[in-house]
């Protein structure tokens, strides 16, 4: 079996910080999301990867490189614009040529990982297998309809949902699928839908599979589930505390502080990242943090928060929360006369007083 992440698309809810760099690479608990994704691919014993990958290529290549790092190799295939999942699967003919393959999208968090989906797949050969999940708002997903396993009827974002069961994004496929993604139309907002491309299969006799999934995952496509993959995320880390830390300092819980990192006159309670060469001083990192290596957080309160790379707070006189602060980004009270607030805000920027 192969492996395929999709690692293109716009990610036009995650503006401004995909101005600048990929969503795909975004750090949770300090690691850029489409680590997981490999991870879990290669947990599978799949060593064969390839990444579907947009305008953001360069960056996805120097971060991920050729896999071998990652116990993989992996081979970078070039969609001309974001047109669509199962246009990612049409690009990807070449690569995959007639292997079964998994589909993973690169912004998916999926906490226990896919191994026991893909054994399924590999032990029941079906033409196709797609992972489900109980869903509160199916309005807002595909959702599928089961008769036993077999799913026969998808529909993308419906009214009037038949079932609570949206699909999450893990596809497995066999080479039929090409037929698929051949014969389907580009649908009303211009893209190839993969819905379109499965429910074409089940309309053609091909057997398509369910797996409902039990435990959590994430798609992470906006700021809210970002934070909240990185709470579940940073659960999972060990107490791992390197750097220099003074004894003034009062380090609790699941912590992991990084090799070069310096602490002094702080609280850090866990679960917290604090990354390489980062400095906090006189400061409190509450739960649910992740600190970027580089980043500087100085006479602050900061929690439930992601700091990208290199950032800096400085004397802020209330708590920073729930927020998401891009690479070299800063945030710093100053002195002086009239007391009032000063932005300098990107494009799409959001800043909320309360
Ligand atoms: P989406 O989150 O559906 O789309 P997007 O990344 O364009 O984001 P937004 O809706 O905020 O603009 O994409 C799911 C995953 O698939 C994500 O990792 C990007 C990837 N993708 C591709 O690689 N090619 C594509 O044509 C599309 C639509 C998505």
């Amino acid at each position: 079996m192969k492996g395929l992440i999709l690692s293109g698309g716009r990610g036009t809810r995650l503006r401004p910080l995909t101005y600048t760099r990929a969503k795909q690479l975004i750090p949770v608990a300090n690691k850029p999301i489409l680590f997981y994704g490999i991870e879990a691919i290669v947990r599978c014993g799949i060593t064969e990867i390839g990444i579907v990958v947009g305008d953001t290529k360069d960056e996805v290549k120097a971060t991920v490189g050729d896999g071998e790092k990652l116990g993989c190799k992996i081979t970078y295939i070039e969609q001309d614009e974001p047109r669509g999942l199962a246009h990612a699967v049409l690009v990807s003919e070449q690569f995959l040529k007639n292997d079964r393959f998994v589909m993973y999208l690169g912004d998916n968090v999926i906490k226990d990982g896919i191994d026991s989906l893909v054994n399924e797949f590999r032990t029941n050969k079906p033409n196709s297998q797609i992972l489900l999940a109980h869903v509160s708002n199916p309005s807002q997903f595909g959702v599928a309809e089961l008769e036993g396993d077999r799913i026969v009827k998808l529909e993308e974002k419906p009214k009037n949902p038949r079932s609570d069961l949206a699909i999450v994004g893990v596809y497995m496929f066999d080479e039929n699928v090409f037929k698929a993604v051949h014969s389907i139309k580009p649908s009303w907002r211009n893209e190839y839908e993969i819905t379109d491309a499965i429910s074409w299969l089940i309309d053609n006799g091909y057997s398509v599979v369910s797996h409902i999934i039990k435990g959590w995952w994430k798609d992470t496509g906006k700021a809210d589930d970002l934070l909240e993959a990185n709470r579940i995320m940073l659960e999972l880390l060990e107490r791992n505390v390197k750097g220099k830390i003074d004894p003034t300092c009062r380090i609790d819980g699941k912590v992991v502080i990084e090799e070069g990192a310096k602490i002094s006159g702080s609280v850090i309670r866990g679960p917290v990242i604090i990354g390489a060469n980062a400095e906090i001083v006189n400061s409190y990192i509450g739960p649910f943090t992740s600190i970027g290596p580089g980043a500087k957080v100085t006479n602050s309160e900061v929690e439930h928060s992601i700091l990208l790379d290199e950032c800096e707070m400085t004397d802020l006189n209330c708590r920073l929360t729930d927020s998401l602060i891009g690479k070299q980004a800063r945030i710093m009270r100053t002195k002086g006369l009239p007391h009032v607030n000063r932005f300098i805000l990107g494009d799409q920027s959001e800043a909320e007083l309360l």
